[in-house]
């Protein structure tokens, strides 16, 4: 916890402290580890998030479809701080009041988030890459050094496994195919053992066999963490599906099974209408 916020928080507010930085302190007793209530954003008049509420259970893999403009990136930019929603509430479990963190600290509670381009460090090697992610890991640059104890190399081993590339952990990052790259930026991000996990347009720009890979990987994250998807490719979504939400003008204009909203009129017409 840091000192500037002990020093203002006092009474109620101070006894919720350790919950509002630790990423343990998520109460999830409801089964639930993020709600959005009621989110509207406006850039200059113009509505990207209109009254959008959502709900994601724990260990879910939710799916978001919408088409261009509907508002799935602005929702991420809301859950982690980047945006600050004009009204509503965004809730991490029960407790956590998303509007009272900066971005550090909604990374730092618990929720990790996979931009479209990958950021890892190109000249490091793929182990490196994950070394220098791992949670504890407050010194950077002393750590690279430093020697892993062997609980910490047993982590960046199976955490090669799980993103396959165990065969190029000692190849520079940089030099790795586009797919890889995502995949090593996920296992960055695992590295930080995040509760929920946001992933925007995952598999753009991937190869059929690396999207078929990536389905697999998010399924077995699932149960795990809680992943929350945007994709275009209908092809993946239909290959990792449960639960899908349909994003329409910021607001949620269906949600069910796959099949479900693919047969709701007002989805088919906000895909065909255009
Ligand atoms: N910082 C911003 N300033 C002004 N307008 C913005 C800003 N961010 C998003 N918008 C607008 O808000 C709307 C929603 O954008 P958003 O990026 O959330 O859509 P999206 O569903 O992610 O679309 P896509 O599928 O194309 O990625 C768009 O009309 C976009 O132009
Ligand atoms: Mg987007």
């Amino acid at each position: 916890m840091s000192a500037s916020f002990k020093e203002f928080s006092g009474g109620a507010a101070g006894e919720l402290a350790p919950a509002r930085i630790a990423g343990e302190g998520l109460d999830a007793t409801h089964g639930v580890v993020l709600y959005l209530d009621d989110i509207s954003v406006s850039f200059d008049g113009f509505r990207a998030l209109n009254k959008l509420s959502l709900a994601i259970d724990i260990g879910e893999l939710r799916c978001v479809i919408g088409p261009n403009g509907a508002g799935k990136t602005t929702m991420m930019d809301v859950i982690t701080g980047k945006t600050r929603p004009d009204s509503g509430t965004a809730f991490f479990g029960q407790t956590i009041d998303l509007a009272q963190l900066t971005e550090a600290e909604i990374a730092h509670a618990g929720i990790g988030r996979k931009f479209q381009k990958p950021t890892i460090f190109e000249r490091h090697s793929v182990f490196e890459n994950l070394e220098l992610s791992m949670k504890t890991d407050k010194r950077v640059r002393k750590s690279l050094f430093a020697k892993l104890d062997g609980a910490q190399q047993d982590r960046i081993a199976e955490m090669l496994e799980l993103i396959r590339l165990a065969g190029s952990a000692s190849r520079q990052a940089g030099l790795l195919s586009h797919g890889q790259k995502q995949w090593l930026e996920i296992g960055m991000l695992l590295m930080q053992e995040p509760r929920l996990l946001l992933l925007d347009e995952p598999v753009a720009g991937m190869s059929d066999e690396e999207t078929e890979r990536t389905a697999e990987l998010f399924l077995a994250l699932a149960g795990k963490h809680s992943l929350v998807v945007v994709e275009h490719d209908m092809a993946f979504i239909g290959r990792i599906a449960r639960k899908v939400s349909v994003l329409h003008e910021g607001s949620i204009l269906a949600e069910g099974s796959l099949e479900q909203v693919q047969a709701d009129q007002r989805v088919i017409e906000v895909y065909l209408g255009r």
